[in-house]
């Protein structure tokens, strides 16, 4: 298994390009599943997320070519297995995203249950609930979900969480439904927007996409999408808050103010100097942090996939910082690894007090799930002498050669095997 060795203390300095969004690539190459023809993706990243997701499509029949870096035919002409097998939606909790468009077009789905993870419970009842308003009938059975409905048929839907997942489902369920489905405390976040966006693109008629209340009316078939996918809005976020660790002066090529604006504005806060210019955002730090408060809740709120980076950062500050995580239920799991470091961080449940400055020292230490490495990597920068992290797999499934593109902003480390 590989590790990343980091050798701290470097200021970073220069330019990084931000990849396409994992949140948003998932979505819409389950969304393939709803058009015959060809469609085509651009600027999807290279990451393992990914590679499971074109497994997924593969094994319903759909045929891939690849193009030009990033770009990636699906032909989905012939789509024969509605099932979503327990070895690849175990290995990733977005497989469960095929379950409406399959219903959707084949009247059918049977999709593994995604069950625990290491960040909470993390249940799909929502997705169901809402499927079920539209008609679907739905029966859990051996460890599946199976879904049927002859043809989905339009629904008033209230979701009790604005959940990103089931935003999706219900989202791209109802593109093909008979008649009009209102989806209200809908999630907000960048990617169901992209989401949208191709989905008319697609011929969808969708009102009110990127607030909480989404209208569609459904039509009787869609055309196969041709999209370019939207930057990745935590991977900038993680490369915003490298530079400010380290001291740094960094531009994000390709990072979206307007995606990012809870994450510039605590950035802000903790000293740092944010500009956002045209080809992206510029972050320079050259004083002591100051400590934030933080709590995260969805977008537009402080999103929980910044909320380890943030931590890491905040054992850096001039004083007492408190992280509340409302999203997840257990996501601090990088808390103990992050002491190991010398981080000073105390939990109470969904509570975190984080004293600073926190003077960390290299160890080996041990991703635990994706942000949580990212936390790591960001600590190990701010470190004396050399960490060692492993368990690294879970950084590869949403973050495109990180170590590669920290080495070029001057950063000391590898990658090993
Ligand atoms: C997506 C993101 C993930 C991010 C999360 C929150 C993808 C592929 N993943 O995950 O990176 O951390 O949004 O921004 O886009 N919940 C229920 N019932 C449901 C669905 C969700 O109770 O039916 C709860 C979950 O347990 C969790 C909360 O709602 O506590 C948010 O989950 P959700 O928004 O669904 O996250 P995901 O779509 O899984």
């Amino acid at each position: 298994m590989d590790k990343i060795i980091v050798r701290g203390g470097h200021r970073l300095q220069g330019e990084v390009q931000v990849s396409g969004a994992k949140n948003a690539a998932l979505p819409l190459l389950c969304a393939t599943l709803l058009a015959a023809g060809t469609h085509e993706l651009r600027n999807l990243p290279g990451l393992r997320d990914i590679d499971t997701a074109v497994q997924l499509l593969h094994i319903m029949g759909a045929q891939t070519e690849a193009g030009a870096p990033g770009t990636l035919r699906i032909n989905a002409d012939d789509i024969i297995c509605a099932e979503a097998p327990y070895d690849l939606v175990r290995t990733m909790r977005a497989s469960v995203l095929v379950l409406g468009p399959l219903l959707a077009r084949l009247g059918y789905a049977r999709v593994s249950l995604p069950g625990g993870c290491a960040i909470g419970a993390r249940p799909v009842d929502q997705h169901l609930s809402g499927l079920e308003a539209m008609g679907a009938q739905i029966s859990l059975e051996h460890g599946y979900i199976e879904a049927r409905a002859k043809r989905l048929r339009g629904a008033r839907i209230y979701l009790d969480i604005p959940t990103v997942g089931g935003t999706e489902n219900l989202l791209m369920a109802a593109t093909l439904a008979h008649g009009r489905t209102i989806i209200e405390n809908a999630a907000c976040e960048p990617e169901i927007e992209d989401l949208a966006t191709a989905l008319q693109h697609m011929g969808a008629q969708i009102e009110g996409a990127g607030s909480d209340t989404l209208t569609i009316h459904g039509v009787d078939s869609l055309r196969p999408m041709n999209h370019t996918v939207m930057s990745d809005r935590i991977e900038a976020g993680t490369f915003m808050v490298a530079a400010a660790i380290t001291g740094g002066d960094v531009l994000v090529v390709g990072a979206q103010p307007e995606h990012l604006e809870a994450v510039i504005s605590k950035l802000r806060q903790s000293g740092a100097e944010v500009h956002c210019v045209a080809e992206g955002i510029r972050v320079q730090c050259n004083t002591t942090l100051q400590p934030l408060r933080i709590k995260t809740s969805p977008h537009p709120g402080f999103p929980t996939d910044m909320q380890a980076q943030f931590m890491a950062l905040l054992t850096q500050a001039d004083g007492t910082s408190v992280i509340s995580e409302n999203v997840f239920e257990n996501r601090f799991m990088h808390v103990s690894e992050l002491q190991r470091l010398g981080a000073q961080i105390r939990v109470e449940g969904r509570q975190a007090t984080i004293q600073g400055k926190a003077n960390l020292l290299g160890a080996p230490v041990m991703a635990t799930d994706l942000r949580a490495s990212a936390s790591l990597v960001l600590a190990a920068l701010a470190a004396e002498n050399t960490t060692e992290i492993s368990r690294i797999y879970h950084l590869d499934r949403g973050y495109e050669k990180l170590e590669v593109k920290l080495k070029k902003l001057g950063a000391d480390i590898k990658r090993v095997s």
